[in-house]
């Protein structure tokens, strides 16, 4: 299914244009073509990924919430906006929502460097992003690709998935014990991982680096848990703003911080570096336990 949110035949104008993925058994995703965003994946009619009550849908904003796509930048940058562009410019549809022999749904979007990217970041590049909707998991397959003849180039990619839970605090996330951490709520300062599980009790904003493929993080919604799993993505972030920083976002609300989690999968410590005519990809697969 693919619809306009604007309305009318003019759906290069449509900010809130999405694309559908509906496997049945109200197992469903969505992906807004703005940031080509994951705003929602159910299973079985249970909302599984977070969107703020505040975010705003006007195609300019990045939406607040789901799966924002970071490229090809990770945090500030002097070129563009926090976290690049590709979260807020408009992704083409590569393949409509088909399904594939096994029963489940499979999409594609991409991005091609234009007037808008070249003025941030001016390389020749294409981007493409693939998912697959399965009957408990959401498949995600990037790939980004050099295209130019003599120009070598390099960037951050993140996938910034917010995890909807009941309780922030009741959730442990494994799979980062001994691993360094960069604490971006200390200046930055670097240390290592000592719990066998991490728990979320206050303002938190950590880029674990060289992280194992993969991550379970417990009582997410229905108190069932969720697992991550990754390839050529060596970093996790954990992000959640607390009561304080909450306040200072504008389009997040004051009492939503216990009921969402980021663990992000990303390569954001070190840059990619991408020679022409190479390509780099990476994929995460998420998985309803
Ligand atoms: C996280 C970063 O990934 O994203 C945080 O580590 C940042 O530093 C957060 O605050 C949200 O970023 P934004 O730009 O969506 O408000």
């Amino acid at each position: 299914m693919y619809s306009s949110g604007g309305g009318g035949n003019n759906m290069a104008a449509a900010p809130t244009s999405v694309v559908v993925l509906d496997r049945g058994n109200n197992t469903t995703c969505t992906i807004n073509l703005h940031g080509a965003t994951v705003v929602s994946w159910r299973v079985n009619n249970q909302e599984q990924l977070f969107v703020s009550k505040q975010a705003v849908f006007d195609g300019k904003k990045a939406i607040r919430g789901g799966i924002p796509f970071v490229f090809p930048q990770f945090g500030s940058w002097n070129y563009g906006p926090q976290h690049g562009f590709a979260r807020i410019i408009r992704w083409h549809v590569e393949k409509a929502p088909e399904r594939l022999p096994s029963g489940d749904i499979e999409a594609m979007f991409c991005i091609v460097d234009n007037e808008v990217t070249r003025s941030m970041w001016n390389f020749p590049f294409r981007l493409s992003y693939r998912l697959i909707l399965r009957e408990k998991e959401l498949h995600f397959n990037i790939g980004v690709y050099n295209v130019g003849k003599d120009v070598t180039f390099s960037f951050n990619l993140l996938l910034h998935t917010y995890f909807k839970v009941p309780d922030v605090r009741r959730c442990q996330i494994t799979g980062l014990q001994g691993c360094t951490f960069v604490d971006k709520t200390r200046d930055g300062a670097i240390y290592q991982e000592v719990r066998d599980v991490v728990t979320v009790n206050e303002y938190t904003d950590r880029v674990y680096q060289n992280t194992p493929q993969e991550h379970i993080i417990t009582n997410v919604v229905s108190n069932r848990k969720m697992r991550i799993q990754k390839y050529n993505f060596p970093d996790t972030v954990v992000w959640n703003p607390w009561v304080e920083k909450a306040r200072e976002i504008q389009d997040f609300g004051d009492d939503e911080y216990p009921n969402m989690i980021c663990v992000e999968a990303g390569h954001v410590s070190a840059p990619v570096i991408l020679l022409p005519g190479n390509a780099f990809e990476a994929s995460e697969i998420l998985q309803v336990m």
